[in-house]
């Protein structure tokens, strides 16, 4: 095999980096097919090792992120038949580190996605797109070595357009990821006018194709919307009775403590807003603050005054834990039945914002949870 090469150095090379690139197609290839991907709820608890490295994958990330970068300015200077003289094994160096990350960076994220709670058109173009990215650079990654080994200026332009819409590909991916670490609006909030527009129309468009068609919605999603924020009106709850506006009534200590910012947002804190408020808002569910809590997320009634059959928040909490749409995700810390029974009860007498503890009449049952709620 040695023999018949006149030129000594570049084969061998070149056989390693077919040798690594090989084994980097069935690792990812078999590592897909025992950690597939996954759109709905993980059935089933992962293991705590598979979870572990789960956590792993914001660090990982930052590998491909920083390698393929750098290699995009690379293949750029490759494009002359000079550049690739000089350069070309750098680059292909750096390919193969780079693919090496994206694959770690891959599966970490679908080890991630076990704990549950990952669904929705955010983690969804974000998982597509990043697997898809990962393969298209690892074909990439093919054709550059059949475009070295034959010393073919086509391919290896056939190549670097492959490789550049991959790169695309897994970029607008990680974008998608990190609206789910940091919501929508984060990377575009303090955006100019003419960026944040096609901006904010391109996500749409996107986020519509894999996000189920919600009923009102569904036709502002494709036609750029008026990027003026609107601030959301503050309705104040239609069938409560006075038709008090609701001043969120941010009591200062010493002051009377309320109903909703004492007992109730505290069992909201501690269970379910580590995805629905400032930081990440699933289904653009936020809270945090009466308002937001009570204008809802994308579904909207989130709390009814005197409603438990419209109050979403209620109905996702008393579905079945195995339901898809129970709240808290399977697998995550629950409600425990005194606290789903005060957020019942508060619902069943008006979901008041501004009711204070004192004139409140807890269920006698409940009275113990409340005050161990008061001391905090
Ligand atoms: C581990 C993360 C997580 C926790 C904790 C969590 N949720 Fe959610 N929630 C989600 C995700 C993800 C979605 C979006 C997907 C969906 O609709 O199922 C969601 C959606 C919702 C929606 C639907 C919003 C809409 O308008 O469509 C409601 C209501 C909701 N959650 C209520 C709650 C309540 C109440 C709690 C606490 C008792 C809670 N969630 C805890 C992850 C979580």
């Amino acid at each position: 095999m040695s023999s018949n090469s006149p030129d000594t150095d570049e084969p061998k090379s070149l056989t390693a980096a077919w040798i690594t690139s090989i084994v980097l197609i069935v690792v990812y290839v078999i590592g897909l097919l025992i950690f597939p991907p996954l759109y709905d709820a993980p059935k089933g608890e992962a293991s705590s090792f598979v979870l572990f490295i789960g956590r792993f994958h914001p660090i990982f990330l930052h590998l491909p992120v920083g390698i393929l970068s750098v290699l995009v300015f690379f293949e750029l200077i490759c494009s002359t038949r000079r550049g690739e003289q000089k350069f070309g094994e750098a680059s292909l160096l750096m390919l193969v580190l780079g693919s090496a990350g994206a694959i770690l960076a891959v599966f970490a994220g679908i080890m991630l996605s076990r704990e549950g709670g990952y669904v929705g058109g955010n983690f969804s173009l974000h998982q597509t797109m990043g697997l898809l990215g990962t393969a298209g650079v690892l074909i990439a990654l093919v054709i550059r070595l059949m475009g070295m080994g034959r010393n073919s200026m086509e391919l290896l332009n056939a190549y670097r357009a492959v490789y550049f819409v991959s790169f695309g590909i897994m970029g607008l991916g990680a974008h998608f990821g990190g609206n789910m670490s940091h919501g929508n609006k984060f990377l575009i909030e303090h955006a100019p006018e003419w960026f944040k527009a096609p901006m904010v129309a391109t996500e749409k468009l996107l986020l519509s194709l894999v996000e189920k068609p919600k009923p009102e919605k569904a036709t502002t999603a494709v036609t750029p919307a008026p990027p003026a924020e609107v601030k959301p009106e503050v309705k104040p709850v239609a069938m409560d009775k006075a038709p008090t506006p609701p001043p969120p009534a941010p009591t200062p200590g010493g002051g009377e403590k309320l109903v909703f910012q004492h007992v109730i947002l505290p069992v909201l804190t501690a269970k379910c807003n580590k995805c629905h408020s400032e930081e990440k808002s699933k289904g653009d569910l936020r809270m945090d603050t009466y308002e937001m809590a009570m204008k809802g997320g994308e579904s909207g009634k989130n709390f009814v005054a005197g409603n438990l059959k419209d109050s979403l928040s209620i109905v996702r909490i008393l579905l079945p834990d195995s339901d898809d749409e129970h709240m808290p995700p399977e697998g995550k810390d629950q409600l425990t039945p005194e606290e789903t029974a005060l957020l019942k009860w508060w619902v069943e007498q008006g979901a008041s914002g501004t009711q204070t503890v004192n004139d409140a009449k807890f269920p006698a049952e409940l009275q113990a949870t409340v005050d161990g709620i008061l001391k905090g």
